[in-house]
């Protein structure tokens, strides 16, 4: 399949809304990373977007909504009735944007969008072009980021072609995201918020607005468990060349290895290496960490090295998609990665 890529303008959302009419899935812009998005009602597309992305049946999609009016949603039947208190004002507070909530699934949604689960993540993007892709076409798109199942999520057009080219019709082209790290998730099912994926809205942020802080699911779970508790796979968001993360500020740069690093200079400027936040904006590192992966892994290096990561608004967001890239191999705890012993296996 010949895979167009077109500026995400009034043209390229047209031919976009014209596939997706047809069952067609077509990746686009996200102020998180680039979406895969198909007609959330149609069972053909959600299964075109688990084939393209080689993704398991068993992780469930998020369904991004045209509008931000969350009633709206439950009256149009893909959220069920009552909603959480929380949910309506994080909705008010944070739509559109980077945060996703998961609520009780409507009856609109079909069970494959889910995975099968009585729940469903709902979220209504900022990015301009998301926007108007999403009101043009009128309805909610199912959409997982536009990578292969387990690898690095695309933050502008090129990534998505490497990862998907071949495999989807259309790329929209929206230029690099301004988060560039995915939503933050929220499960807003138990009384008390948990936090399963910190992303584009801080812990902080989502305290202050709540008036309690929620807990942040933390640990990596085996292969079998994940249908209950998806996405919280131990390797994920992970670069094919082997990642490592040190104990201590890296001084010295290593042969044959790339180096990831924060807000300093290597010593050693001719080996490889990208200092993440060196323009000293806090949105910086993590806006630049995805593209850091892809070029450490592009390099040839035999492995990418990255030092511990400042404190900062995104740390935790950061932390933990390194944590992942580095096949769940360490936690942060603290002031540093603590290594996870093996399980026998
Ligand atoms: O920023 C984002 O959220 C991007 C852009 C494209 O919107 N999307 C994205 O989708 O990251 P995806 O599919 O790569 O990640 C969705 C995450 C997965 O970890 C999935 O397991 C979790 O949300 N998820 C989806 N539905 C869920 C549910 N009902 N319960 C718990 N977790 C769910
Ligand atoms: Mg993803």
């Amino acid at each position: 399949m010949e895979t167009k890529v077109l500026p995400a303008d009034q043209e390229g959302i047209a031919a976009a809304v014209k596939l997706l009419e047809a069952g067609e899935v077509v990746a686009f812009p996200t102020e998180t990373v680039y979406g895969l998005g198909g007609p959330a009602s149609r069972v053909d597309s959600i299964q075109a977007i688990f084939a393209a992305k080689g993704r398991p049946s068993t992780d469930p999609l998020i369904l991004h909504l045209p509008d931000p009016d969350l009633a709206r949603a439950v009256a149009d039947g893909w959220v069920a009735s009552p909603l959480p208190e929380a949910a309506l004002v994080l909705a008010k507070i944070f739509w559109p944007g980077p945060l996703t909530l998961i609520l009780q699934r409507g009856s609109g949604v079909h069970p494959e969008m889910t995975a099968k689960l009585e729940t469903v993540a709902v979220r209504c993007p900022s990015h301009p072009a998301a926007r108007k892709l999403l009101k043009s076409f009128g309805s909610p798109l199912a959409a997982p980021s536009a990578n292969r199942f387990g690898r690095i999520s695309p933050t502008d057009a090129a990534a998505v072609l490497q990862e998907l080219g071949g495999r989807i019709p259309l790329i929209l082209d929206g230029g690099p995201c301004s988060v560039g790290l995915e939503s933050t998730v929220i499960n807003l099912i138990k009384p008390i918020p948990e936090i399963l994926r910190p992303g584009g809205i801080t812990m902080e942020q989502i305290s202050a607005t709540l008036g309690r802080r929620p807990t942040l699911r933390s640990g990596f779970l085996q292969k079998e468990e994940s249908q209950t508790a998806p996405g919280q796979l131990a390797s994920h968001y992970a670069p094919a060349t082997p990642l490592y993360l040190c104990d201590t500020p890296i001084q010295n740069l290593a042969p044959e290895s790339f180096h990831i690093l924060f807000s300093r200079s290597p010593k050693n400027p001719a080996a490889a290496a990208l200092v993440l936040g060196a323009d000293g904006d806090p949105g910086s590192v993590a806006r630049e960490l995805y593209r850091a992966l892809r070029i450490a892994d592009a390099s040839g290096a035999k492995k990418i090295l990255v030092e511990p990561v400042p404190d900062g608004i995104w740390a935790e967001a950061v932390r933990d998609r390194l944590a992942r890239a580095a096949s769940g191999t360490a936690h942060w705890r603290g002031k540093g990665w603590e290594v996870i012993p093996r399980q026998p296996a």
